[in-house]
């Protein structure tokens, strides 16, 4: 489980908003995937979420790059070309799992690869562009 408390927060709100709602989302899914070990696999519930999961990403990543245009944030396309990189990822992950319902692989994803990258990511591009938001005045409307 993510513990929101021990995310690190950034410096808009709109970002940190997004990231307790992936939080939630993705401790809804290790949820699922957990009780699969006491032989209680949902796996619709899983596609379900993890479908959840994706869009909600799309949405969230798609605030982050609408700001960083607007400010016209230098390094934009290394940030918006990672969110691209976790997109086709988390699509693939989702595609397997309904085909072949392999809860291991859909395990090391959701319980290492994605938390792990998830804290990362804030610690690292969305920290430096919340603070460019903010610089800049921003959040701005559009
Ligand atoms: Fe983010
Ligand atoms: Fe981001």
């Amino acid at each position: 489980m993510i513990d929101f408390n021990e995310v690190p927060k950034v410096a808009v709100d709109f970002m940190n908003e997004d990231h307790e709602e992936a939080t939630h989302i993705t401790n809804s899914l290790q949820t699922l995937v957990g009780a699969a070990d006491n032989g209680e696999v949902n796996p619709q519930g899983i596609s379900d979420t993890l479908e959840e999961l994706l869009t909600h990403c799309r949405e969230h990543f798609a605030r982050e790059e609408a700001q960083m245009q607007k400010i016209n944030f230098p390094p934009y396309h290394i940030h918006q070309s990672e969110h691209q990189r976790v997109l086709d990822e988390m699509t693939q992950v989702l595609e397997n799992w309904r085909k072949h319902e392999e809860i291991a692989t859909l395990k090391q994803y959701t319980l290492e690869i994605l938390p792990e990258w998830f804290v990362s990511h804030i610690e690292s591009m969305d920290s430096v562009t919340a603070m460019f938001i903010a610089r800049a005045g921003g959040p701005f409307e559009l």
